[in-house]
C-alpha cells in the first residue's frame, strides 16, 4: 500500500498573523517532507500522526504547543488526542499545561487502561515519565491576550477564534492502517475548565475504514460529532468524498464553523470546510498538494 499523508494547521476567516499562504504552505509542507519518508520507510500510521502533530506544535505559526493561545485567566492550557484506527483505540489529554507535546502523553496513554486525562491527572502523568516542564508561550500570544483583555475579551474574539484553528495530522501507512492525530491550545480567551473537541472522538476519530481530524470552533463540531460521523458514514458503506460532502451540506444548514480533513483505507484523501480558509497539505502518494490558495 502506498502511504498517504494530510496534515492541517487550522481553519478560519483569513491567514491574518500567519505571514500570508507562503509562510503557512513552508511550514505545512516542511511536515509533510519530514514525515512522508518515514512512512516509506515502514513507520506505522499512528507513529507517524504522532511524529507530524509534534511537528506542527512546534510552530508558533499554529495554536498547539508552542503557540498556543491564552485562555481567559492569561494561561495555557491544551488538549491532544490520537485515534489508533487500525486498533480502534482513542487516547487523549484535556487542559493539561507546562508540556512541549500534549500530543506524547496521548501517544503514552494509548497502552494505558485510563486513556484520557484531564489537567491534574495530565500533569502528573507528564511528572511521572519525567517530560521537562516547558512554557509554550510566545510573545505574540502574550500581546494578543493583552489587546483582548483590554476590551474585556470581547472586540476580536470573533476572528481570533475563527482564525488560530488548531492542529491535525491523518495517515495510511503501508501495512493500509490508518490513525489520526489532533492538537490545540483550545479556543482563546474561553472559560477556564472548558473542553475542547480535540480530545473528543468529535473531533478526532477513525477506524479500520476512514479517519478523520478536525479544526474551527470546538463547540460546532461537538454539536455535529463531526469526525465521527464521517468515519461511521464511511463504514456503513458511504465513500469518503459523499461522507464528507453530506455531513458539510448538514454543517452549513446548521451554520457551523469549521473544517475537517480525512483518508479512507483506499486511500482516498478528502477535506471539507464551512469557514474561508482551511490550512491543509498533503501527500497522495505521487504529489504534495495542499488546500492553500496564492
Ligand atoms: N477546535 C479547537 C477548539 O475549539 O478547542
Amino acid at each position: 500500500m502506498q502511504p498517504r499523508l494530510i496534515i492541517h494547521g487550522g481553519a478560519g476567516s483569513a491567514l491574518d498573523g500567519k505571514g500570508g499562504v507562503g509562510a503557512v504552505r513552508k511550514s505545512l509542507y516542511a511536515v509533510l517532507d519530514t514525515v512522508y519518508p518515514l512512512l516509506l520507510q515502514g513507520l506505522s500510521s499512528a507513529e507517524a500522526v504522532v511524529r507530524a502533530a509534534q511537528l506542527l506544535e512546534d510552530d508558533p505559526l499554529f495554536n498547539a504547543g508552542t503557540g498556543s493561545v491564552l485562555q481567559s485567566d492569561g494561561q495555557i492550557r491544551m488538549s491532544a488526542s490520537l485515534m489508533d484506527g487500525a486498533r480502534q483505540s482513542f487516547s487523549g489529554v484535556i487542559n493539561v499545561s507546562r508540556v512541549q507535546h500534549p500530543i506524547e502523553l496521548a501517544h503514552h496513554l494509548q497502552q494505558s487502561d485510563d486513556r484520557v486525562l484531564s489537567d491534574y491527572g495530565a500533569g502528573e502523568l507528564a511528572r511521572e515519565l519525567h517530560v521537562p516542564p516547558y512554557n509554550p508561550l510566545t510573545e505574540q500570544r502574550l500581546e494578543e491576550w493583552r489587546v483582548e483583555s483590554h476590551h474585556d475579551f470581547k472586540k476580536r474574539m470573533g476572528s481570533v477564534t475563527a482564525g488560530v484553528g488548531t492542529i491535525g495530522a491523518v495517515a495510511l501507512d503501508q501495512a493500509g492502517r490508518l490513525a489520526a492525530a489532533t492538537s490545540t491550545g483550545g479556543r482563546g480567551f474561553e472559560r477556564i475548565g472548558r473542553v475542547s473537541d480535540s480530545a473528543m472522538p468529535a473531533g478526532n476519530y477513525g477506524n479500520a475504514h476512514a479517519a478523520v481530524s478536525c479544526t474551527g470552533i470546538g463547540e460546532h463540531i461537538i454539536d455535529e460529532a463531526l469526525a465521527s460521523r464521517i468515519v461511521v458514514r464511511v463504514t456503513d458503506g458511504l465513500s469518503l468524498s459523499a461522507a464528507f460532502e453530506k455531513s458539510f451540506s448538514e454543517a452549513r444548514d446548521r451554520n457551523r464553523y469549521f473544517g475537517a480533513i480525512g483518508l479512507d483505507a483506499a486511500g482516498e484523501i478528502a477535506w471539507g470546510k464551512t469557514s474561508e480558509v482551511l490550512l491543509a497539505a498533503y501527500h497522495n502518494g505521487e504529489t504534495i498538494g495542499d488546500t492553500l490558495q496564492d
